[in-house]
Protein backbone atom coordinates (compact mmCIF):
# COMPACT_ATOMS: atom_id res chain seq x y z
CA UNK A 1 0.00 0.00 0.00
CA UNK A 2 1.64 3.17 -1.13
CA UNK A 3 -1.18 5.60 -1.95
CA UNK A 4 -1.63 8.13 0.23
CA UNK A 5 -4.45 10.34 -0.51
CA UNK A 6 -2.71 13.75 1.60
CA UNK A 7 -0.39 13.99 -2.13
CA UNK A 8 -3.78 14.19 -4.08
CA UNK A 9 -6.40 15.57 -1.91
CA UNK A 10 -7.71 18.90 -3.17
CA UNK A 11 -7.30 17.58 -7.08
CA UNK A 12 -9.96 18.32 -9.60
CA UNK A 13 -10.77 14.20 -9.47
CA UNK A 14 -11.27 14.80 -5.69
CA UNK A 15 -13.89 17.98 -6.35
CA UNK A 16 -15.80 15.83 -9.11
CA UNK A 17 -16.42 12.83 -7.03
CA UNK A 18 -16.87 14.92 -3.53
CA UNK A 19 -19.57 17.08 -5.74
CA UNK A 20 -21.79 14.30 -6.92
CA UNK A 21 -21.41 12.40 -3.37
CA UNK A 22 -23.06 15.31 -1.40
CA UNK A 23 -25.86 14.82 -4.70
CA UNK A 24 -26.73 11.53 -3.84
CA UNK A 25 -26.44 11.88 0.14
CA UNK A 26 -28.89 14.78 -0.04
CA UNK A 27 -31.59 12.72 -2.44
CA UNK A 28 -31.74 10.46 0.74
CA UNK A 29 -32.62 13.42 2.62
CA UNK A 30 -35.76 14.02 0.48
CA UNK A 31 -37.80 10.97 3.07
CA UNK A 32 -37.37 11.03 6.90
CA UNK A 33 -36.35 7.67 7.25
CA UNK A 34 -32.51 7.09 8.50
CA UNK A 35 -30.27 5.90 6.07
CA UNK A 36 -27.05 4.40 5.96
CA UNK A 37 -23.27 5.25 4.43
CA UNK A 38 -20.64 2.46 3.81
CA UNK A 39 -17.16 4.66 2.54
CA UNK A 40 -15.25 1.70 1.74
CA UNK A 41 -11.96 3.70 0.73
CA UNK A 42 -12.23 6.60 3.45
CA UNK A 43 -8.62 8.23 3.52
CA UNK A 44 -7.69 10.17 6.47
CA UNK A 45 -10.75 12.58 6.33
CA UNK A 46 -9.15 15.99 6.34
CA UNK A 47 -6.25 17.16 4.60
CA UNK A 48 -3.48 20.06 5.05
CA UNK A 49 -3.41 21.63 1.77
CA UNK A 50 -0.27 23.98 2.67
CA UNK A 51 1.35 20.48 4.18
CA UNK A 52 4.38 19.06 2.62
CA UNK A 53 2.34 16.13 1.07
CA UNK A 54 0.06 18.74 -1.10
CA UNK A 55 3.05 20.87 -1.48
CA UNK A 56 4.98 18.65 -3.18
CA UNK A 57 2.29 17.78 -6.01
CA UNK A 58 0.49 21.04 -6.14
CA UNK A 59 -2.78 18.94 -7.16
CA UNK A 60 -4.86 20.96 -5.28
CA UNK A 61 -3.87 23.83 -7.38
CA UNK A 62 -5.23 22.73 -10.57
CA UNK A 63 -8.61 21.51 -8.45
CA UNK A 64 -10.38 22.94 -5.35
CA UNK A 65 -7.75 26.19 -4.99
CA UNK A 66 -9.28 27.19 -8.83
CA UNK A 67 -13.63 25.33 -7.94
CA UNK A 68 -13.64 27.06 -5.01
CA UNK A 69 -13.65 30.39 -6.86
CA UNK A 70 -16.77 29.64 -9.27
CA UNK A 71 -20.74 30.65 -8.16
CA UNK A 72 -21.97 27.92 -10.23
CA UNK A 73 -25.29 27.56 -8.15
CA UNK A 74 -24.77 23.40 -8.76
CA UNK A 75 -21.25 23.57 -6.79
CA UNK A 76 -23.40 25.96 -3.86
CA UNK A 77 -23.42 22.72 -1.57
CA UNK A 78 -20.17 21.42 -2.21
CA UNK A 79 -18.24 24.33 -1.71
CA UNK A 80 -20.02 25.54 1.28
CA UNK A 81 -19.19 22.56 2.83
CA UNK A 82 -15.73 22.61 2.20
CA UNK A 83 -15.65 26.52 3.30
CA UNK A 84 -17.50 25.65 6.11
CA UNK A 85 -15.69 22.25 7.66
CA UNK A 86 -12.15 24.52 7.52
CA UNK A 87 -9.71 21.69 7.15
CA UNK A 88 -10.10 20.72 3.33
CA UNK A 89 -12.60 17.56 3.94
CA UNK A 90 -12.40 14.17 2.75
CA UNK A 91 -15.28 12.29 1.68
CA UNK A 92 -16.48 10.92 5.19
CA UNK A 93 -16.08 13.98 6.88
CA UNK A 94 -18.34 15.29 4.10
CA UNK A 95 -20.68 12.29 4.11
CA UNK A 96 -20.64 13.37 8.57
CA UNK A 97 -21.82 17.07 7.43
CA UNK A 98 -24.80 15.77 5.78
CA UNK A 99 -25.73 13.14 7.94
CA UNK A 100 -28.65 13.82 9.92
CA UNK A 101 -29.33 12.85 13.38
CA UNK A 102 -30.52 9.49 13.40
CA UNK A 103 -28.11 8.93 10.00
CA UNK A 104 -25.16 6.78 10.22
CA UNK A 105 -21.70 6.16 8.24
CA UNK A 106 -19.41 3.26 8.40
CA UNK A 107 -15.72 3.77 7.37
CA UNK A 108 -13.20 1.81 6.56
CA UNK A 109 -9.25 2.45 6.18
CA UNK A 110 -6.78 -0.18 5.57
CA UNK A 111 -3.68 2.50 6.21
CA UNK A 112 -3.39 2.07 10.35
CA UNK A 113 -2.12 6.17 10.42
CA UNK A 114 -4.94 7.23 8.28
CA UNK A 115 -7.22 4.95 9.99
CA UNK A 116 -6.35 6.19 13.07
CA UNK A 117 -6.52 9.86 12.68
CA UNK A 118 -10.31 8.91 10.78
CA UNK A 119 -10.86 7.51 14.33
CA UNK A 120 -9.92 10.78 16.26
CA UNK A 121 -11.06 12.76 14.26
CA UNK A 122 -14.86 11.16 14.85
CA UNK A 123 -14.32 9.80 17.81
CA UNK A 124 -17.46 11.62 19.66
CA UNK A 125 -20.07 11.08 17.22
CA UNK A 126 -22.41 7.95 18.12
CA UNK A 127 -23.48 7.72 13.93
CA UNK A 128 -19.96 7.14 12.62
CA UNK A 129 -17.99 3.97 12.84
CA UNK A 130 -14.45 3.83 11.89
CA UNK A 131 -12.94 0.04 10.60
CA UNK A 132 -9.47 -0.72 10.43
CA UNK A 133 -10.21 -3.26 7.32
CA UNK A 134 -10.92 -3.84 4.01
CA UNK A 135 -13.92 -2.01 2.25
CA UNK A 136 -13.16 -4.54 -0.42
CA UNK A 137 -14.08 -7.57 2.76
CA UNK A 138 -16.33 -5.03 3.67
CA UNK A 139 -19.04 -4.82 1.13
CA UNK A 140 -20.15 -8.49 2.32
CA UNK A 141 -19.33 -8.10 5.87
CA UNK A 142 -20.75 -4.57 6.79
CA UNK A 143 -24.14 -4.96 4.63
CA UNK A 144 -26.93 -5.10 4.72
CA UNK A 145 -27.39 -2.64 6.98
CA UNK A 146 -30.84 -2.35 9.08
CA UNK A 147 -31.98 0.74 7.43
CA UNK A 148 -32.16 -1.41 3.94
CA UNK A 149 -31.76 2.70 2.49
CA UNK A 150 -28.59 3.78 1.70
CA UNK A 151 -25.08 4.38 -0.18
CA UNK A 152 -22.22 2.53 -0.52
CA UNK A 153 -19.30 5.12 -1.82
CA UNK A 154 -16.18 3.23 -3.01
CA UNK A 155 -13.10 5.07 -4.21
CA UNK A 156 -10.34 2.98 -4.09
CA UNK A 157 -6.73 3.98 -5.09
CA UNK A 158 -6.37 2.09 -8.24
CA UNK A 159 -2.74 0.89 -7.01
CA UNK A 160 -3.29 -2.42 -8.47
CA UNK A 161 -3.53 -3.60 -12.20
CA UNK A 162 -6.91 -5.58 -11.64
CA UNK A 163 -8.83 -2.63 -9.53
CA UNK A 164 -11.08 -2.71 -12.36
CA UNK A 165 -12.08 -6.06 -11.81
CA UNK A 166 -11.75 -6.00 -8.60
CA UNK A 167 -14.25 -2.58 -8.76
CA UNK A 168 -16.33 -4.42 -10.69
CA UNK A 169 -16.37 -7.47 -8.81
CA UNK A 170 -17.09 -5.31 -5.65
CA UNK A 171 -20.10 -3.84 -7.25
CA UNK A 172 -21.74 -7.92 -7.75
CA UNK A 173 -21.25 -8.89 -4.41
CA UNK A 174 -22.12 -5.59 -2.71
CA UNK A 175 -25.08 -5.18 -4.94
CA UNK A 176 -25.96 -9.16 -3.96
CA UNK A 177 -26.06 -8.15 -0.48
CA UNK A 178 -27.71 -4.85 -0.75
CA UNK A 179 -30.06 -5.33 -3.57
CA UNK A 180 -32.10 -1.78 -2.58
CA UNK A 181 -28.89 0.59 -1.87
CA UNK A 182 -27.09 2.76 -4.28
CA UNK A 183 -23.47 2.32 -4.90
CA UNK A 184 -21.67 4.57 -6.35
CA UNK A 185 -17.31 4.21 -7.66
CA UNK A 186 -15.25 6.41 -8.86
CA UNK A 187 -12.61 5.50 -11.64
CA UNK A 188 -9.41 7.22 -13.03
CA UNK A 189 -9.81 7.64 -16.75
CA UNK A 190 -5.73 7.49 -17.95
CA UNK A 191 -6.57 4.74 -21.05
CA UNK A 192 -10.30 4.31 -22.75
CA UNK A 193 -9.77 0.62 -23.14
CA UNK A 194 -9.39 0.05 -19.61
CA UNK A 195 -12.59 2.02 -18.93
CA UNK A 196 -13.99 1.07 -22.00
CA UNK A 197 -13.75 -2.89 -20.40
CA UNK A 198 -15.15 -1.51 -17.08
CA UNK A 199 -18.15 -0.12 -18.99
CA UNK A 200 -18.88 -3.92 -20.52
CA UNK A 201 -17.54 -5.70 -17.23
CA UNK A 202 -20.81 -3.80 -15.51
CA UNK A 203 -23.14 -4.15 -18.73
CA UNK A 204 -22.74 -7.55 -18.62
CA UNK A 205 -22.86 -8.28 -14.77
CA UNK A 206 -26.51 -8.44 -15.27
CA UNK A 207 -27.01 -5.40 -12.66
CA UNK A 208 -29.89 -2.86 -13.35
CA UNK A 209 -30.37 0.56 -13.68
CA UNK A 210 -25.90 2.04 -13.71
CA UNK A 211 -25.60 5.49 -15.06
CA UNK A 212 -21.79 6.54 -15.60
CA UNK A 213 -20.88 10.26 -14.68
CA UNK A 214 -17.34 11.29 -16.63
CA UNK A 215 -15.45 14.21 -16.64
CA UNK A 216 -12.57 14.35 -19.27
CA UNK A 217 -9.96 17.16 -19.16
CA UNK A 218 -8.70 16.34 -22.54
CA UNK A 219 -8.25 13.42 -25.03
CA UNK A 220 -7.44 10.80 -23.22
CA UNK A 221 -4.20 9.71 -25.03
CA UNK A 222 -1.55 9.97 -22.91
CA UNK A 223 -2.09 6.61 -20.53
CA UNK A 224 0.29 8.34 -17.82
CA UNK A 225 -1.81 10.94 -17.19
CA UNK A 226 -4.72 11.11 -14.86
CA UNK A 227 -6.69 12.82 -18.60
CA UNK A 228 -10.72 12.66 -16.48
CA UNK A 229 -12.04 10.59 -14.37
CA UNK A 230 -15.60 9.18 -13.44
CA UNK A 231 -18.40 7.76 -11.11
CA UNK A 232 -20.38 4.84 -11.91
CA UNK A 233 -23.88 4.94 -9.93
CA UNK A 234 -26.13 1.87 -9.60
CA UNK A 235 -29.38 3.13 -8.78
CA UNK A 236 -29.15 6.78 -9.19
CA UNK A 237 -32.04 9.08 -7.50
CA UNK A 238 -34.59 10.44 -9.35
CA UNK A 239 -33.34 13.04 -11.73
CA UNK A 240 -29.55 12.27 -11.37
CA UNK A 241 -28.59 12.20 -14.81
CA UNK A 242 -29.22 15.81 -15.08
CA UNK A 243 -27.96 16.91 -12.14
CA UNK A 244 -24.66 15.00 -12.11
CA UNK A 245 -24.33 16.39 -16.14
CA UNK A 246 -25.24 20.20 -14.65
CA UNK A 247 -22.34 19.40 -11.94
CA UNK A 248 -19.92 17.67 -13.98
CA UNK A 249 -20.17 20.90 -16.47
CA UNK A 250 -19.66 23.21 -13.50
CA UNK A 251 -16.59 21.49 -12.23
CA UNK A 252 -14.95 20.74 -15.40
CA UNK A 253 -15.51 24.88 -16.11
CA UNK A 254 -13.96 25.48 -12.79
CA UNK A 255 -10.79 23.43 -13.21
CA UNK A 256 -10.36 23.01 -17.27
CA UNK A 257 -7.87 24.37 -19.19
CA UNK A 258 -10.02 24.25 -22.25
CA UNK A 259 -7.85 21.35 -23.71
CA UNK A 260 -8.49 19.57 -27.04
CA UNK A 261 -10.88 16.73 -25.64
CA UNK A 262 -11.96 17.93 -22.60
CA UNK A 263 -15.92 17.53 -22.06
CA UNK A 264 -18.13 15.79 -19.84
CA UNK A 265 -20.67 12.51 -20.57
CA UNK A 266 -22.81 10.60 -18.72
CA UNK A 267 -23.61 7.25 -20.03
CA UNK A 268 -26.72 4.86 -19.33
CA UNK A 269 -24.88 1.34 -19.24
CA UNK A 270 -27.79 -0.59 -17.75
CA UNK A 271 -31.71 0.24 -17.97
CA UNK A 272 -33.50 0.14 -14.97
C1 LIG B 1 -8.58 7.51 -3.08
S1 LIG B 1 -8.19 7.33 -1.39
C2 LIG B 1 -9.71 7.66 -0.59
C3 LIG B 1 -10.11 9.09 -0.54
C4 LIG B 1 -11.41 9.34 0.17
N1 LIG B 1 -12.46 8.46 -0.27
C5 LIG B 1 -11.85 10.77 -0.03
O1 LIG B 1 -12.64 11.02 -0.97
O2 LIG B 1 -11.46 11.64 0.74
C6 LIG B 1 -8.08 5.59 -1.20
C7 LIG B 1 -7.84 5.14 0.24
O3 LIG B 1 -8.03 3.72 0.32
C8 LIG B 1 -7.12 3.20 1.27
N2 LIG B 1 -7.07 1.74 0.97
C9 LIG B 1 -6.29 1.05 0.11
N3 LIG B 1 -6.69 -0.22 0.04
C10 LIG B 1 -7.77 -0.34 0.87
C11 LIG B 1 -8.67 -1.39 1.19
N4 LIG B 1 -8.55 -2.63 0.65
N5 LIG B 1 -9.67 -1.14 2.06
C12 LIG B 1 -9.83 0.08 2.62
N6 LIG B 1 -9.02 1.12 2.34
C13 LIG B 1 -8.02 0.92 1.47
C14 LIG B 1 -5.87 3.99 1.05
O4 LIG B 1 -5.05 3.94 2.21
C15 LIG B 1 -6.44 5.40 0.78
O5 LIG B 1 -6.54 6.13 1.96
Amino acid sequence: MNYRHAYHAGNFADCFKHALLLALLDSFARKAAPYFVLDTHAGAGGYDLDADAAQRTGEADGGIRRLIRSADPELARYLGLVRELGLYPGSPALIRAALRENDRLACCELHPEDAATLRRRFRRDPRVEVHERSGWEALTGLLPPGERRGLVFIDPPFEARDEFQTLAEGLVRGHARFGTGVFAAWYPIKQMAAVRGFHADLRSSGLRDIVAVELHLRDVTDPDRLNGCGLAVIAPPYRFEEQAESIAHAVLAGVGDGETGAGTHVLRLADE
